[in-house]
């Protein structure tokens, strides 16, 4: 038996079935297990599922001798030293596919939302401004036939782009495995919609350079990673109308304090990080995460490492 500690409660069945095999501990609350906590818990397991809130740095890795595995209950990995889990011979596994199309979902409703300033619709509905029927009230941009410029063609994004053939959209892209160059994407898209992850090279790959570059009447749409946008050059463009709208699922930092000023600009859409948050999307996630452990604590590969 193997010790593993779970960083958080998960939904589903799939943390029995670890607890069946393995000596497990659950962080019980809400919130993530503070830094001193997550690494009083990792020195001691062989084991550990990881949320993306959770920083997994080279010195807790440093300071965790038993450590074999570490699951990440998400596609993306940039909480997470790669590069000091591999000097260590620890295998580190994500759950990419089981949330590809939940999360283009999301990034459709962002998207539908954002055109056709729906929060603002839902605002008027109940505060008792709808006073009649208004020929020129809550006038959204068209999405049919818009052109959707895709930063990052991975699965996400091309799960994304067959939802905009259902709009007859055109689909442009850039990314590491060609597309059109960056600037031409920003100067033609109507909507941008960014599915990169987060590395040092798409760090604020969305900074004011970009956002000039994009057309006055664009919606920029983030189901991403926040620290992919310069959220200062963003909020100046949303007063500045440098762009029309945005509509984010990631910030930076996560949570956003109560009072940054981004919070607060016009025709933005904030939601708390939901792009997997389906039942199913969820339940498959920790069952992959999971897997993951079974195997790497049984000393095989794991079914679902990094990059796959
Ligand atoms: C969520 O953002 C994920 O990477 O799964
Ligand atoms: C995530 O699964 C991606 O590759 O886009």
């Amino acid at each position: 038996m193997a010790r593993v500690f779970v960083t958080r409660q998960l939904p589903g069945s799939a943390l029995d079935r670890l607890g069946a095999a393995h000596e497990v501990e659950v962080w019980p609350d809400r919130l993530p297990p503070p830094p001193a906590q997550l690494r009083a818990h990792a020195a001691q397991a062989d084991g550990l599922l990881t949320l993306l809130t959770d920083r997994v740095d080279a010195s807790l890795i440093e300071h965790s001798p038993k450590l074999k595995a570490i699951a990440n209950y998400a596609v993306g990995y940039d909480n997470i030293d790669l590069a000091a889990a591999k000097a260590r011979g620890i295998q580190v596994g994500n759950t990419p596919e089981v949330l590809t199309e939940a999360t283009a979902d999301l990034t459709f409703a962002l998207l539908l939302a954002a055109a056709r300033k729906l929060p603002e619709a839902i605002d008027a509905a109940k505060s008792g401004d709808w006073l009649t029927w208004e020929p020129a009230r809550c006038l959204g941009a068209e999405v049919h036939g818009a052109t959707l410029g895709i930063i990052g063609m991975g699965r996400i994004g091309r799960a994304v782009a067959r939802r905009a053939g259902g709009f007859e959209m055109s689909v442009i892209h850039t990314g590491r495995d060609g597309g059109i160059p960056l600037s031409e994407l920003l100067g033609q898209a109507d909507f941008v919609s960014l599915h990169c992850p987060l590395t040092p090279q798409t760090h604020h790959l969305i900074d004011a350079h970009a956002l000039a570059q994009m057309r006055p009447s664009a919606i920029l749409i983030n189901t991403a990673r926040g620290p992919i946008v310069d959220q200062g050059a963003l909020r100046q463009a949303l007063i500045d109308g440098t762009i029309a709208g945005a509509a984010l699922d990631v910030t930076d930092p996560e949570p956003p304090a109560q009072d940054d000023p981004l919070l607060f600009a016009p025709r933005l859409i904030v939601v708390p990080h939901i792009g997997s948050a389906t039942r199913a999307a969820r339940e498959r996630m920790a069952e992959l995460a999971v897997e993951n452990l079974l195997a790497a604590l049984a000393g095989l590969p794991m079914p679902h490492p990094i990059g796959s």
